[in-house]
């Protein structure tokens, strides 16, 4: 139902197609997404924006690079937590990715006890554990195919409070294979990033996708820091965020696999 190529600048397309409900253009990424309703189909659909727009960190054609590397991602990893990637149409203005609409809160979203993120945090331990379990199956999936985390944090998950159900996106910027820090301070939120994410020319790798996802778990079951009472899993899964985010483990899998160890 979607074709492969358009002539036309992707909002004269999408009116056409449906009818949008949703505009995401205010973020630093340059990108400009929407929701659209197909008939009974919900669509999250992400574009590179104005091909002028001179005001991101990103000039076009890196916003295009971002995009298509996404495309690699989703053909390489299918887990529930990952909308599905439907279709890819070329415009003279980039990609247009046709994603699944998902339901859902930015974990993100600060600002008060009635925000999201602070509702998630208020929420039962077995449920925040149970989120993390998704989001580190995930990760040992993409972890598994090569992908290293890049540009992760909290929001770049999306809760669905009433589904309970967890929705990952905006891995754009994740890369395939080690390779090495090339901006110093790389793009990312300071809670979730690894120390080599700070260091021009430090390696980056699987032991740093270990260290961002423990950050993870600090953010959402603890107070940010290792301060042991403000933790509220358990001390088995106190010792391996400590060890992910001191001493570190040399690889994702091991990260994975203590913290799995430690859940049973
Ligand atoms: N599949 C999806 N379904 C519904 N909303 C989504 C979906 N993917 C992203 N969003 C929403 O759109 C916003 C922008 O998408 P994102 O991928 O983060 O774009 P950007 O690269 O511009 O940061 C997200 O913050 C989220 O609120
Ligand atoms: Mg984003």
């Amino acid at each position: 139902m979607f074709p492969h190529e358009i002539d036309v600048r992707p909002i004269d397309y999408l009116e056409q197609l449906g009818s949008i409900f949703a505009r995401f253009d205010t973020q630093d990424s340059g990108n400009v997404s929407y929701g659209i309703q197909v008939g009974d189909n919900r669509y999250f659909i992400k574009t590179a924006g104005d091909p002028a727009d001179p005001d991101p960190y990103l000039d076009f054609d890196g916003r295009v690079a971002l995009l298509r590397n996404a495309v690699d991602l989703a053909g390489t990893v299918d887990h529930p937590a990952l909308p599905a990637l439907h279709a890819v149409i070329d415009s003279p203005a980039g990609p247009l990715l046709v994603y699944d609409w998902r339901d859902g809160e930015l974990l993100g979203d600060r600002g008060g006890p009635d925000s999201a993120h602070d509702r998630f945090r208020a929420l039962p331990v077995a449920d925040i554990l149970a989120v993390l379990d998704t989001l580190y199956g995930l990760h040992a999936d993409l972890d598994a195919e090569g992908w290293v985390e890049g540009d992760f944090y909290d929001g770049a998950m999306l809760y669905d409070f009433p589904r309970r159900r967890l929705t990952v996106m905006d891995l754009d910027s994740y890369r395939r294979g080690p390779h090495r820090n090339d901006m110093g301070r790389m793009f990312g939120s300071t809670r979730f990033m690894a120390p080599e994410q700070f260091s021009l020319c430090a390696p980056i790798d699987s032991r740093t996708t270990a260290y961002v996802m423990a950050r993870a778990a600090l953010v959402l079951l603890a107070d940010t820091t290792l301060d042991r009472p403000a933790f509220r899993g358990s001390d088995r899964h106190y010792a391996v965020l400590q060890e992910a985010t001191t001493t570190r483990f040399p690889t994702y899998a091991t990260f994975h696999q203590a913290w799995l160890a430690a859940s049973r």
